[in-house]
């Protein structure tokens, strides 16, 4: 039996953590199974990946090892945390996946995204996601957003500039447009309602095309 992997997609302050535990509670009410879980971490090995990558003061990491290390944390949490849930038939909802390492280290990074998929496709081999969401926020509106939430956690890659969160943007659009058969977006500059509707909506049919 497989389940179903959907993965949620954006640049900082997009909303896709809340809107990810919403949808995880309406799913769970209507009787599925599911499993919440985040990148990198989500099992200890990856925690402690995410720690290397980014604490603040690791201002001198090579962008060819930043692009390692998620590949790396990504593999662990595959076979650890998500593979076995997708086997036991559950709904796997993963805050971030592939497109992040497309969007952050193939294009804004200037890595290439060819080049970055390449060594995820190492990592994962066949293992893509049956549906990703990508939402959708002006970087500048995102950035604010987070700025006035002082409990979140401020990490190195939070701390670039906005240059570089524009080029995150960029790339995210290109992705998008490629697996366009696999990515929906999100209208993500609504309000946090109209958004966890949105989002519920499009599951919902989703899920009702592609029973598991
Ligand atoms: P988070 O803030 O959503 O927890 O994600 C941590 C940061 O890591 C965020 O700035 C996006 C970045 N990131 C990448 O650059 N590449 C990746 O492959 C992943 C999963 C995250």
């Amino acid at each position: 039996m497989h389940g179903c992997f959907i993965t949620f997609e954006g640049g900082e302050g997009a909303g896709k953590t809340t809107v990810l535990a919403a949808l995880a509670d309406h799913l769970k009410e209507q009787g599925y199974a599911v499993l919440t879980t985040r990148e990198p971490g989500g099992i200890e090995i990856a925690e402690k990946i995410r720690n290397i990558i980014l604490t603040p003061e690791h201002t001198m990491m090579d962008g060819r090892t930043e692009a390692l290390l998620y590949a790396a944390a990504r593999r662990q949490h595959l076979v650890e945390k998500v593979l076995p849930a997708l086997q036991a038939g559950k709904i796997v909802l993963c805050d971030r996946f592939i497109d992040s390492s497309l969007a952050y280290q193939g294009y804004a990074r200037g890595l290439g995204i060819d080049e970055v998929f390449a060594i995820n496709r190492f990592a994962i081999r066949d293992c893509m996601p049956d549906l990703t969401l990508f939402f959708d926020i002006d970087p500048e509106k995102g950035l604010n957003r987070i700025a006035v939430n002082k409990d979140r956690e401020r990490n190195r890659l939070d701390l670039e500039a906005l240059s570089f969160h524009k080029q995150v943007y960029e790339g995210y659009q290109l992705v998008v447009e490629r697996f366009s058969d696999r990515i929906q977006t999100i209208q993500a500059d609504q309000t946090l309602e109209q958004v966890e509707n949105e989002t519920l909506l499009q599951v919902s049919e989703f899920l009702k095309h592609h029973p598991f």
